[in-house]
């Protein structure tokens, strides 16, 4: 039986006869003797066999990374090793089994993704991935916590479900006994955590597990585990202050971080104005500036009827050559931008791609100082003329190492627009169909739905979206209006939504409620860039499981049980 964690053993266990199970983290023949670093899930303990011993040249065969059970007495080392935190005492072996013999590994430190995500087991190993996945663990146990004591319920809502519209496509699972039908895994509860506030469950929590079938990027997986969390009866204010409760206590007792009390709240249109994104950085200053009006006289296709952004940097170094500036014309065109145009001034002296266009009265406008350089971009819409600023901005920021790495920059962006418009001219709903637009606002659904704003936020921070929700609507006319805006006949109403309309004629709450991503957070309380780092068994990019081969193809006679022929 195991009396000790290797990791926990200490002088004040000097003397005891231990017996201890792990794996060989490295064994090692040093002036006679072996030394063996054990590990378990607490750490290391260092393991020395003496040659008296009849198992000494058995434990010289044993492999790294074999599991064995070392039996033996705790005694002081001759030669302490105070960078860990068994480095005072070792353990001289008295028997040592070999319970479970390794082959070498066929990953290491330099090995590529692929392989250590085909033996994502061995890779798990690792010290950084243990720390992650405690860590996780204890994150949902304090958001239990909190919402266990705030009066929420925990609650299970079912997997196999109808497609809900939270804008990426579905993961569908065919019928066996409804050939040709289809459930579809949930995008997320979204709608079922609605109709538990029409039921009277008046606070609702589930960690989710939620599939979307989109594009994958560095903080996107197509499954991954939501926070999810539905209010009955609370206003806005009241009910983001529950939420962001939740983040600085877990802040508080994971990094002893104090987040802001309260989080400030900035409204979208002041985020695209100031930094071209719905989710910016504020680490950093940077502002936006938008200078149409300064260039309105100039006579040039850059500037006649464009909307100019524009970002100051002070570029004392003189980083940016003309190499480094065609890299970030490159780096603005990826994202949505047309062009790149830039006014510098050195040595009291102007230059610049744009620097003939230019008259001085412009250039004093500009108010450059030496060794500053302003970038602009123009474009035909504000939008896209701030966001492709905004991403140039954050570009700028790395190159420069702008940002404060010590700021948690925690706030609710508010206010968004009720819909959006797209490049082909359709409109789809910035959050989800169900966001409540402002009362105020109500009046312009039937005359101008673009000029909607509506009560959601999103709770952002380092620049990423952290989670999002809002206000929702609980009027079955509203609801049906909204419907019609987003082209959506009442046919398809009924059959895609026909249960929520219902559900609306039977005593709805005023409720809201937001839904954060578990991978999001734990990115940002372990400083990790990539999702895949915080789920234990990711998908790649192509959204393969390359540890269990899949997708992968399946029998024939379950494709005829399913009715299912496949074509390629
Ligand atoms: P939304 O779609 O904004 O809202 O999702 C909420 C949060 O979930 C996380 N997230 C993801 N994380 C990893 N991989 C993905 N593919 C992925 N997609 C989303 C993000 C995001 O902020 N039902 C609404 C919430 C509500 O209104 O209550 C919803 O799902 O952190």
């Amino acid at each position: 039986m195991r009396t000790n964690y290797n990791g926990e053993i200490t002088k004040a266990n000097v003397n005891q006869n231990v017996t201890l199970f792990g794996w060989v983290n490295r064994i090692r023949k040093l002036g006679g003797l072996i030394f063996i670093d054990l590990r378990d899930t607490s750490g290391i303990v260092q393991v020395v066999v003496r040659p008296e011993k009849d198992f000494f040249s058995f434990v010289e065969s044993i492999t790294n990374e074999s599991v064995i059970e070392v039996e033996g007495k705790v005694i002081l080392r001759e030669s302490p090793n105070l960078k860990i935190p068994t480095g005072e005492i070792e353990v001289d072996a008295t028997n040592v089994k070999l319970l479970s013999k390794s082959d070498p590994l066929p990953i290491d430190k330099n090995s590529n993704d692929e392989i250590r995500l085909k033996y994502r087991y061995l890779d798990l190993r690792r010290e950084e991935f243990q720390h992650i996945f405690k860590t996780k663990s204890k994150v949902l146990s304090i958001v239990r916590e909190y919402l266990n004591n705030n009066r929420f319920v925990e609650c299970e809502t079912p997997v196999l479900c109808k497609s809900t519209p939270e804008g990426a496509r579905d993961y569908l699972v065919p019928s066996r006994i409804f050939k040709g039908e289809f459930y579809a895994l949930p995008q997320s509860p979204q709608i079922l955590k609605q109709l538990l506030m029409v039921a009277g469950m008046d606070r609702y929590y589930q960690i989710a597990k939620c599939f979307r079938d989109e594009d994958l990027r560095a903080d996107r997986q197509p499954e991954f585990t939501q926070i999810d969390i539905e209010t009955s009866f609370l206003t806005q204010d009241e009910l983001l202050s529950l939420l962001e409760g939740m983040y600085r206590k877990i802040f508080k007792e994971i990094l002893n971080v104090d987040l802001p009390n309260p989080f400030p709240k900035m409204k979208y249109d002041d985020a695209i104005r100031d930094y071209g994104s719905d989710k910016p950085d504020t680490r950093f200053e940077l502002k936006l500036n938008h200078l149409e009006n300064l260039f309105s006289n100039v006579d040039s296709p850059l500037f006649n009827n464009k909307f100019i952004t524009g970002i100051k940097v002070k570029d004392e170094n003189q980083y940016y050559t003309r190499k480094k500036i065609d890299e970030l014309t490159e780096y603005i065109k990826k994202h949505g931008g047309q062009n790149l145009l830039f006014i510098k001034k050195t040595n009291n002296e102007y230059s610049g791609s744009i620097i003939k266009l230019l008259n001085e009265e412009i250039l004093n406008n500009l108010s450059l100082d030496n060794n500053e350089i302003y970038f602009l971009t123009s474009h035909d819409t504000y939008l896209k003329s701030s966001e492709a600023m905004g991403s140039l901005r954050l570009k700028v920021a790395r190159d420069l190492d702008l940002i404060d790495k010590n700021l948690y920059d925690f706030k609710w962006i508010i206010e968004f627009p009720l819909f959006e418009l797209a490049d082909d001219g359709s409109i789809s709903s910035t959050h989800h169909p169900f966001t409540r637009p402002l009362k105020e606002h109500e009046k312009f659904l039937k005359t101008d739905p673009l000029k909607v704003y509506s009560y959601a936020y999103d709770m952002v921070a380092f620049g990423y979206e952290l989670g999002g929700g809002s206000l929702r609507i609980y009027d079955n006319e509203i609801q049906k209006q909204i419907f019609e805006i987003l082209n959506i006949s009442s046919d398809q109403q009924k059959s895609k939504f026909g249960y929520l309309l219902d559900a609306m004629n039977y005593g709805f709450p005023p409720h809201g409620g937001a839904a954060f991503g578990l991978e999001r957070l734990m990115m940002v309380l372990t400083n990790t860039e990539n999702i895949r780092d915080v789920i234990l068994f990711p998908k790649t990019t192509t959204a393969q499981d390359l540890m269990l081969d899949c997708p992968s193809e399946v029998d024939d006679s379950q494709l005829s049980e399913l009715g299912i022929m496949v074509r390629k």
